[in-house]
């Protein structure tokens, strides 16, 4: 079945922007601490905000973003002081865009292209606005409207109720497996980037003596989710987008 793709919808953060680029920063501040402090601060915010949502106590991405740091410095019984966190906490707001996001939204600039995150529209606006990408999109949609955190439904049905779109002519992308399946299962099209494949998987749990926090990482939050629901295209980068758009115009 051919589908007319009118929008190109985009999960912000590990799929435009690279979360793992805290990690100059938290190895900054504490020397040899920095790829566990990476690992385990995405995996709290993450965890803080679906729990969040199951409580019924929402609180916005920033909160999950510092709760997540404050856990994480905490729990590996680092000591700081509030320049450190700040500092640390700082980077969110200038994280690195992947090498070829630029070039991908450049081609594609003839369908509706946004972002729906987690983040907060603080957040996600000095992000967007920091690394030059105000100039591509049309929209950057933050969850908060709903209180509600991906992957609820609630959230993705903000991208029709945005962008006046219809989910059938929606193509939403995330590199991120869980947002995937929850995109997917609330009907939009998707496209999952693979960007750590099962080889490489492979290769980094036998490479060094003992699994790195990098390589947990990788294991626990890049590879596909047994959720019971499969993304319609699997991609290992931004770059292959505007090929893949261009073959879903009727
Ligand atoms: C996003 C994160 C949570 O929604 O990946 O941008």
């Amino acid at each position: 079945m051919t589908v007319t793709i009118k929008a190109v919808v985009f999960d912000a953060y590990g799929t435009l922007y690279d979360v793992q680029s805290v990690a100059d920063v938290t190895e900054d501040a504490f020397p040899g601490y920095g790829d566990i402090i990476t690992q385990v601060w995405r995996i709290k915010q993450l965890e803080y905000s679906w729990l969040r949502t199951l409580m019924r106590r929402y609180q916005d991405f920033s909160v999950a973003t510092r709760d997540g740091l404050a856990y994480t410095l905490r729990s590996l019984g680092l000591q700081y002081d509030a320049a450190t966190f700040a500092r640390i906490i700082d980077k969110y707001q200038h994280l690195d865009l992947y090498p070829d996001a630029v070039s991908a939204l450049s081609a594609m600039k003839d369908r509706k292209l946004a972002i729906l995150s987690n983040g907060s529209p603080d957040m996600l606006n000095a992000l967007v606005r920091n690394s030059g990408l105000d100039r591509l999109l049309d929209a950057t949609i933050s969850v908060d409207a709903k209180k509600m955190f991906k992957p609820a439904p609630e959230a993705y049905m903000l991208i029709e109720e945005v962008l006046h779109v219809p989910p059938a002519e929606v193509l939403f992308i995330s590199s991120n497996p869980w947002d995937a399946c929850g995109a997917k299962a609330f009907g939009l099209n998707v496209a999952w980037i693979e960007r750590v494949t099962p080889e490489a998987m492979a290769l980094a749990c036998v490479e060094s003596e003992t699994v790195t926090p990098l390589t947990m990482f990788w294991a626990l939050r890049t590879q596909m989710d047994e959720l019971g629901v499969a993304p319609d295209h699997r991609i290992r980068a931004l770059s292959e987008l505007p090929a893949l758009v261009s073959a879903q115009r009727s």
